[in-house]
C-alpha cells in the first residue's frame, strides 16, 4: 500500500515523552544475584539501565504525560484532537481499555481505543492512523505508545528483567496535502506470525487461563520470552518488512536518513542496520539509557532525535517494530509537520 499516491498524507505534527525518574542500574540487576552482571547485559543487550516506575505511576500516567507534550509541540489543545489511539501491551487494566484513562486525563471526549500489537504496537498505530487521514480525517490524531513493563517481569527473571523497561512516547500525526515532496507516511508493510506466538507470552489472566490463586502461585502472571528464537526471528522480519516498505515507496536503504527501529536489543538493531546497510551513524539508538520499553521505544526515540535536530525537515524516516504475537509492522516517512 502506497500512502502517498493520494492527496493527503499523514504526517507528524508534534512529539514527545515521558519517563518515569526512577532507574534500574545493571549494578542493581548484578547485586539481585540473579546469575547477571553488568558486564554481560552491557556486551549482549547494550543497556545500562531503564527507568521503572514507582508503585504510584502507571501506563496511562506516562501516556498522559507524553500525549500532553506532544500537544504542546503541534502548537494545538486536547479539545483540538479527533482520534486518541494508545499502543499497549501492559494496559492500565484489563477492561476499559487504556485510552479511557488516557482520554480523560487529557480531558478529550474523542474516539479513543486501543492498539494491541506488543512491540510493533506503534507502528501498527502509526499505519493505523495513515488510514484515517486517507479517509478523510481532519483533526489532528494522538498516538501514543505507552509501557510499564517492569510490573510484569518477574524481578529474579534474568532472561526478562534485564531487558524490559517503562516508558511513554507520542506523536499527532495530521493531514498534509503538500505534494509529492511533502512530508508524511510514503508507505509501509505490516505482518504477523500468530504460529510464534508461544516466544513471549504471559500465559494467565485471559480466556485461556483465568487468574486464580494457583495462576498466581505457578507465576503464570509474568512475562515469559524465548529471547535467542525472538532474536533470531527480529533480524529476519526487521529486514524483510523494512525492505518491502521500501521498495512500496520507490526507496532504498541508501535513501534512509534515519533508521528508527524498536529498541529490543543493540545487538539486533546492530545485526538488521547490516544486514540493510545502513551505517551505524543513521540508526537512533537510545537502549543504553532506557532498555527495552516496547510500544514506547520508537516514539520515544523519535522525540529524542527531533528535539536533539538530528531529524531535518524532507529526511526520509524508516522505522520498524517487532515483537510478540510476533507482530512487525515498517513505516516510511518524509520527516517534517504538515504542510
Ligand atoms: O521486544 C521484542 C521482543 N524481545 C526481544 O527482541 C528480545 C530478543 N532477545 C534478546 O534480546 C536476547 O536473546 C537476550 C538478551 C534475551 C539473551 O541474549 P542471548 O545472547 O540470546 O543469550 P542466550 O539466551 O543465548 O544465552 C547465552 C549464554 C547462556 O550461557 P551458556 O549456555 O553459553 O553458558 C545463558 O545461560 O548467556 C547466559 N545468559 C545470561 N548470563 C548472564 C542468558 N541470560 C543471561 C543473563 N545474564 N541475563
Amino acid at each position: 500500500m502506497t500512502a502517498g499516491a493520494g492527496p493527503r498524507r499523514a504526517a507528524i505534527a508534534g512529539w514527545g515523552m515521558a519517563v518515569p525518574e526512577g532507574k534500574l542500574t545493571n549494578a542493581e540487576l548484578e547485586s539481585r544475584n540473579i546469575g547477571t552482571s553488568n558486564q554481560w547485559i552491557l556486551e549482549r543487550t547494550g543497556i545500562s539501565e531503564r527507568r521503572m516506575c514507582a508503585p504510584d505511576e502507571t501506563t496511562a500516567g506516562l501516556a498522559i504525560a507524553a500525549g500532553n507534550a506532544a500537544i504542546k509541540s503541534a502548537g494545538i489543545t486536547p479539545g483540538d484532537l479527533g482520534m486518541l489511539i494508545v499502543a499497549t501491551c501492559t494496559p492500565e487494566q484489563p477492561i476499559p481499555e487504556t485510552s479511557s484513562f488516557v482520554a480523560e486525563g487529557l480531558g478529550v471526549r474523542c474516539g479513543a481505543f486501543d492498539v494491541g500489537a506488543a512491540c510493533a504496537g506503534f507502528s501498527y498505530g502509526l499505519v493505523v492512523a495513515t488510514g484515517l487521514v486517507a479517509a478523510g480525517t481532519d483533526a489532528p490524531i494522538l498516538l501514543v505508545g505507552a509501557e510499564n513493563l517492569t510490573r510484569v517481569v518477574e524481578p529474579t527473571e534474568r532472561g526478562t528483567v534485564i531487558l524490559f523497561g517503562d516508558g511513554a512516547g507520542a506523536t499527532v500525526i495530521g493531514p498534509s496535502t503538500a505534494g509529492p515532496d511533502g512530508p508524511g507516511v510514503l508507505s509501509w508493510d505490516m505482518g504477523s506470525d500468530g504460529s510464534a506466538a508461544h516466544l513471549i507470552e504471559i500465559t494467565a489472566g485471559g480466556s485461556r487461563q483465568p487468574t486464580t490463586p494457583e495462576s498466581v502461585a505457578a507465576g503464570a502472571h509474568w512475562m515469559q520470552m524465548n529471547g535467542p528464537e525472538v532474536f533470531r526471528t527480529a533480524v529476519r522480519v526487521v529486514v524483510e518488512s523494512s525492505n518491502t516498505a521500501l521498495a512500496r515507496a520507490g526507496l532504498t536503504t541508501a535513501d534512509v536518513d534515519w533508521f528508527v527501529p524498536h529498541q529490543a536489543n543493540a545487538r539486533i538493531v546492530t545485526a538488521a542496520a547490516n544486514r540493510l546497510k545502513i551505517p551505524a551513524e543513521r540508526c537512533i539508538v537510545n537502549i543504553d539509557r532506557y532498555g527495552n520499553t516496547s510500544a514506547a521505544s520508537i516514539p520515544i526515540a523519535l522525540s529524542e532525535a527531533a528535539d536533539d535536530g538530528r531529524l531535518s525537515d524532507g529526511d526520509i524516516v524508516l522505522c520498524c517494530g517487532f515483537g510478540a504475537g510476533m507482530t512487525w509492522s515498517s513505516a516510511v516517512l518524509r520527516w517534517g509537520r504538515p504542510a
